[in-house]
């Protein structure tokens, strides 16, 4: 037997019991002869201590270890002396006087200390992934990961959700991002492609009758990596039959409130239920579909104060049927120069061609463009903006996504330069009525805003036909503190509704009988109403941890590059398992 007690367990009714422990060797210190060591496993620490007289043979040996070994001691558990009590820790009040020792395991000098939180380089971090996860911080959220998890499964059970399993060697599946394919060794030529989600498996256990399916799903996306994206990522998706758009919020929103409550009592729960705003009104009041709202700060329309104005990049932004936006931001007039230039920058980053400003103190707005404006187009732009001396506001002129994305931006920025970001508060909200399609600008092309089985708002349905790129979807995002951390929405489940959205997305018939035949088999065969949603479990965990990232709550990975740098993947093939699968190597170009 390796131990009759977990580090975390001992306490003061335990002393005078003998007993075995066993883990990792936490901290050794060497008083005079006399060695103490802190043991730690996943549950905690023990101070053991030895005594080179009494139990020579036993401190003999503890004076071998090192950091990190892994050791088993057993001894007596007794009373620490007056004064030396560690209240921060369970085991705080004892210590083990060791009477017999063993090293299990020895280690090399770790590349880094575990024993402390410290700024480790992340590529160290990630290449001894094993060590990191030794360390207190990243511990926690691995169990902290399990309780979501666990909370999430435990929710859904008692809601009668079942949890099946769906493939990960698939066909494609749409979801606008690249995918990872794998090579079939018995069909040379021909290969699987990793779910991007089960979004067509979950459909298709709707039509076998399922009524309620969930599951921890991992997907795959080739993208390009950011702090709140990777290769593989985890899902909690789940679809369910007989419902309406109304029916899915209202599961989900139950039970994110019941984890919330569960699992991070000491954070501020802004609203217990959820705004629902549409797309529409976050774009116009944020600029972004993922809005922030644990601070105000809106974007107003000025495109009617200024349509007329002689400055010629506002008016002509209207006449071209575009917007003149605007952010006033409360204390902006401490903005630098250079801070100016930084946002400016920052919102030629997302598309617009400049930013315009007017800084106002207690004489009235001061600015470049003034003399543009008439002294009324002047007042009604502080009135509408409701600017005070000691403010800045910022206009963009453009499209309206562009004008509204790149405000929506230095909004973001200004948020954080003032400090507005109270970490403590969750703000969940819905973004619902998603347009149907994205139009591409150049080509006029449409593309699916969600994905192509996502149903159009009823009322839209004439739309389709007539302006298309008008027509709403039952479509929505759920968002927390300014990250879209899920979305779904309601099924196409009639036949003749799928095709037509196929053709709109220039999908042939062919191509669409090649990729989603299966689909459209399925669906003639009586497929009831249904509706889905899949939540971001890693960035719920990234927020609810106050991490600055995934990859801080994800066991093991990719870099920034989609590399794993511990196992060193991806890899060059040997020559014979590439022969084996037909498969020859370009590297030109
Ligand atoms: P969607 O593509 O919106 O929807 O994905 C759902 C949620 O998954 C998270 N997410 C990611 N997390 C980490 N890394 C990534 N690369 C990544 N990509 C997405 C986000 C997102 O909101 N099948 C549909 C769902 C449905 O319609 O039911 C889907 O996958 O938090
Ligand atoms: P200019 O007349 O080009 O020097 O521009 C005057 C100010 O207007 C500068 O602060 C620019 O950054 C800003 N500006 C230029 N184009 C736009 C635009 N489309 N939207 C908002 N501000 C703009």
């Amino acid at each position: 037997m390796y131990r009759t007690h977990k580090n975390n367990q001992l306490n003061k009714n335990n002393i005078g019991e003998e007993v075995t422990l066993s883990g990792w060797v936490h901290r050794r210190r060497d008083h005079g002869g006399v060695i103490f060591i802190d043991i730690r496993d996943r549950y905690g620490l023990t101070q053991v201590v030895t005594d080179p007289e009494e139990f020579a043979e036993a401190h003999d040996i503890a004076d071998q270890v090192r950091p990190e070994y892994v050791i088993q001691i057993t001894g007596q558990v007794r009373k620490r002396p007056e004064g030396q009590e560690n209240n921060n820790i369970n085991t705080g009040e004892i210590e083990v006087l060791v009477t017999a020792a063993k090293i299990l395991s020895k280690a090399k000098t770790p590349p880094f200390e575990i024993d402390v939180e410290k700024d480790v380089n992340e590529e160290v971090r990630l290449r001894y992934r094993y060590l990191d996860l030794r360390r207190e911080r990243m511990k926690e959220n691995m169990v902290f990961r399990h309780n979501v998890v666990h909370a999430m499964r435990d929710f859904l059970n008692r809601e009668e959700f079942l949890d099946i399993e769906t493939p990960i060697l698939i066909k494609g599946t749409p979801e606008g991002s690249r995918e990872y394919i794998v090579p079939s060794r018995i069909y040379p030529g021909n290969f699987y492609v990793l779910p991007q989600s089960p979004q067509q498996l979950k459909q298709l256990l709707m039509i076998a009758g399922m009524d309620k399916y969930f599951q921890v799903a991992r997907c795959f996306r080739d993208e390009d990596q950011r702090g709140d994206r990777q290769p593989e990522f985890t899902q909690l998706d789940l679809e369910m039959s007989f419902v309406d758009q109304d029916d899915i919020l209202d599961v989900i929103e139950r039970m994110m409130i019941e984890i919330t409550d569960k699992l991070v009592p000491n954070k501020q729960l802004l609203n217990r239920m959820f705004p629902r705003i549409s797309w529409r009104e976050a774009m116009e009041n944020y600029g972004t579909d993922k809005p922030d709202i644990r601070y105000e700060m809106k974007i107003v329309d000025v495109s009617d104060i200024v349509k007329e104005c002689e400055f010629g990049v506002f008016s002509a932004a209207i006449k071209s049927g575009g917007v003149v936006k605007a952010l006033k931001v409360d204390g902006g007039l401490d903005l630098t120069r250079k801070e100016i230039e930084d946002l400016t920058d920052l919102a030629k980053i997302h598309g617009a061609k400049g930013l315009a400003y007017f800084q106002v103190d207690q004489d009235g707005p001061k600015s470049n463009i003034l003399k543009y404006f008439t002294d009324e187009q002047v007042k009604l732009i502080l009135e509408k903006t409701d600017a005070k001396s000691g403010d800045i506001i910022f206009f963009g002129a453009d499209t309206f996504e562009t004008a509204c994305n790149a405000l929506g931006q230095v909004r973001i920025a200004c948020a954080k330069r003032f400090n507005l970001i109270d970490e403590n508060k969750l703000a969940y909200l819905w973004v619902v009525d998603f347009p149907m399609f994205e139009k591409d600008p150049l080509t006029g092309e449409l593309a699916a805003s969600h994905h192509p089985f996502t149903h159009p708002k009823n009322e839209d349905l004439e739309k389709l036909d007539q302006e298309p790129e008008n027509a709403l979807a039952y479509a929505y995002d759920i968002v927390l503190n300014g990250y879209e951390i899920g979305g779904g929405s309601v099924r196409i489940h009639e036949h003749e509704l799928q095709k037509k959205i196929f053709e709109l997305l220039k999908i042939s018939p062919a191509d669409a009988e090649q990729r989603f035949g299966h689909m459209l088999d399925a669906f003639s065969y009586g497929a009831p109403p249904h509706a889905g949603l899949a939540l971001g479990l890693d960035r719920i965990i990234m927020i609810f941890r106050d991490e600055p990232n995934i990859r801080e709550v994800i066991a093991f990975p990719k870099d920034q590059k989609a590399k794993d740098l511990m196992l060193g993947a991806p890899s060059v093939m040997p020559d014979e398992n590439l022969d084996e699968l037909k498969i020859s190597i370009n590297l030109e170009d």
